[in-house]
């Protein structure tokens, strides 16, 4: 039988049975240790920010519980989400709040930080980012 190839592009290494076995971005990046170590870097730098920290007055764990339950199921995994607060409507829940453009780019700026921050390849780090500038400017209202 062919020995099984296995393909490193600067990260972990991949092969083809990697992606049989690991179908989805949120198993490829490393499931829900990756995601606690995303939104604990994410909400770090957007509680610490000049221009968006005055969107934020809940508590800073439950938001970043609420988004790593979201970015679950966003990414392809179970949703935890929706098990725990019914659909997301994200861009109705997010109406309460004044965003501007220029505080959706601020947003993803925290966010190419914190994924920058993680151990993966660069090929899957610009994967990953490239999930949510589509839906940070989609949140944009006003
Ligand atoms: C465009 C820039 C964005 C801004 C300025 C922003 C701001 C906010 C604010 C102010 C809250 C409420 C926080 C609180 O309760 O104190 C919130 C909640 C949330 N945001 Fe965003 N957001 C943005 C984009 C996004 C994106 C792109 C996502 C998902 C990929 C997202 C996911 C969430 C989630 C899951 C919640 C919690 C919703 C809930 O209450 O259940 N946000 N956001």
């Amino acid at each position: 039988m062919e020995a099984c190839r296995e393909f490193n592009f600067g990260g972990q290494p991949f092969s083809a049975r990697y992606f049989m076995e690991h179908p989805t971005l949120y198993e490829r990046i490393g499931g829900d240790a990756a995601l606690r170590q995303l939104t604990d870097q994410f909400y770090d730098l957007v509680f610490n920010h000049e221009l968006i920290s005055r969107l934020f007055k809940t508590d800073k764990d439950l938001i970043k519980e609420k988004q790593r339950l979201f970015l679950t199921q966003f990414l392809g995994g179970p949703q935890l989400y929706s098990e725990v607060y019914g659909h997301p409507m994200m861009r109705a829940r997010h109406m309460p709040h004044t965003i501007t453009e220029d505080d959706a780019v601020a947003w993803l700026q925290c966010m190419a930080s914190a994924v920058e921050s993680l151990p993966l390849s660069k090929e899957l780090k610009d994967e990953l980012f490239d999930r949510f500038p589509r839906t940070a400017f989609f949140m944009v209202n006003t």
